[in-house]
């Protein structure tokens, strides 16, 4: 089992990149292999999670080369075969820890005529699946699992083909959902239509877009006509905001820092993490800002801030799912309480992230208390270092690093390998900040 020792920083100064955004790295490698022709993927991200997707569709047949050009960063080259071109994968497919890689195959492997089995590990058996099996199954595939009550989890054995179109209005506001089902409508005859009261990441229909599907959103309604195929293309996938959100967290609690993240994601459905900071008080500028590939990015400059307290609750919850960890440290430090509410999915995460994250930053000192669907965080609090878990969950793993770099003395991690699964090159980025 790996650890991570992390010492209190003094200052974070100076300028980073972040690997490449894990949601648009799963969905290039998606689309791209449900392309005709050549898709050329820049800046993919080399982690476990999206090379679980990479190896999925290498195993139905797709030719996928993969070039190292930095620790961190590859260049990919899809050869697609079109909307008919997967063969039925040599065994069970494994998605390991990736959440998107199971849940947007399913609506990819709804479509096929052949039948597919996919399953994870230990984390993956315990996410429920029943949200996406229900539009799936309306649609006409066939989805099966281990059933435990009500909920469906992996393994999975899925049989699919000749889909129809639905209209379905999500009842829970899910990126993962919703895309398993614009995938899946790739594969129906007609128009599907997915209805989404509160936004949730809209990666799956920028990428459609930008490949030339038959797309269309109006308000909350996304349209996508099957059966067209489409052509390969290029893609340039901006920094991860979900792995930046962790720097600039550091930069803004630590002293005297000042830290310029290069080339950050700031899609809109993605920048709840910009908004809470600069409610909180934080001294954060967006800049550069361009858009390629459908997608906007910029850099981000954090300097050392004085944080207070807020209320967060409501249609932003969705668009910072992933950052509340890191949040949830923010707060520690800040002035006043700091309140999460709404956030019950939270609890169906790689953890139990309601209770991973009250139990680790509680054994630094912080005060926190755990609700059935958020937290309340009472700051400032001086945290002192401690030993923390990781429960095999990445973000926790790193936020517990980044609580490192803020607590006095020493902090140590257990079970450090999981954050490979989302930002590979986090610990040397961490202590080059350890002086
Ligand atoms: C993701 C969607 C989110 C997020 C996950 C990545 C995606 O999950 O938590 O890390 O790439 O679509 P949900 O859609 O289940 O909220």
């Amino acid at each position: 089992m790996k650890n991570l020792q992390i010492i209190q920083t003094k200052s974070l100064k100076g300028e980073i990149y972040v690997p490449g955004d894990k949601s648009i790295s799963h969905r290039a490698v998606m689309i791209g292999s449900l392309a005709k022709g050549e898709t050329t993927v820049n800046n993919f991200l080399n982690s476990a999670d999206c090379m679980a997707t990479v190896e999925s569709f290498r195993n139905m047949g797709i030719e996928i080369e993969s070039r190292q050009l930095s620790a961190d960063g590859r260049q990919i080259i899809i050869k697609g075969n079109g909307l008919a071109g997967l063969e039925s994968a040599n065994g069970i497919i494994d998605v390991g820890n990736s959440g998107t890689t199971i849940r947007l195959m399913m609506g990819i492997l709804a479509g096929q005529n052949f039948i597919s089995r996919i399953t994870g590990d230990e984390s993956i058996q315990r996410r429920p699946m029943r949200r996406v099996a229900i539009p799936l199954r309306a649609m006409g595939a066939s989805i099966e699992g281990r059933l435990v009550g009500d909920e469906l989890y992996a393994p999975l054995k899925i049989t699919g083909g000749n889909l129809s179109p639905i209209q379905y209005e999500l009842p829970v506001a899910s990126a993962q959902v919703k895309s398993a089902i614009l995938l899946a409508g790739l594969f129906a005859n007609g128009e599907t239509a997915v209805i989404e009261k509160n936004p949730s990441r809209d990666h799956t229909e920028r990428m459609l877009s930008h490949f030339g599907a038959d797309l269309s959103m109006l308000g909350k309604e996304i349209k996508i006509r099957g059966n067209r195929d489409f052509r390969g293309t290029e893609i340039d996938i901006p920094g991860d905001i979900s792995s930046a959100a962790f720097f600039m967290i550091a930069a803004a609690l630590t002293p005297d820092s000042e830290l310029l993240i290069h080339n950050v994601g700031v899609n809109a459905t993605r920048t709840g993490i910009i908004e809470i900071l600069h409610r909180m008080g934080a001294q954060l500028e967006v800049l550069n800002e361009e858009i390629l590939s459908e997608e906007p990015r910029a850099d981000i400059l954090v300097k050392t801030s004085k944080l207070k307290g807020i209320k967060i609750t409501g249609d932003i919850i969705p668009r910072i799912i992933d950052e509340i960890p890191i949040i949830a440290l923010a707060a520690t430090q800040a002035d006043g309480v700091t309140e999460i509410l709404g956030a019950r999915e939270l609890r169906v995460k790689e953890s139990d992230r309601i209770a991973t994250v009250a139990s680790e930053l509680k054994k630094l000192g912080a005060k926190i208390t755990e609700l059935e669907d958020g937290l309340v965080i009472e700051g400032p609090s001086v945290l002192k270092g401690a030993s923390l878990k990781s429960y095999g969950d990445h973000r926790i793993a790193m936020m517990a690093a980044i609580a490192g770099l803020v607590a006095d003395g020493e902090t140590m991690i257990e079970d450090t390998e999981c954050i490979e699964t989302s930002f590979p090159g986090f610990e040397e980025r961490v202590k080059q900040f350890i002086q």
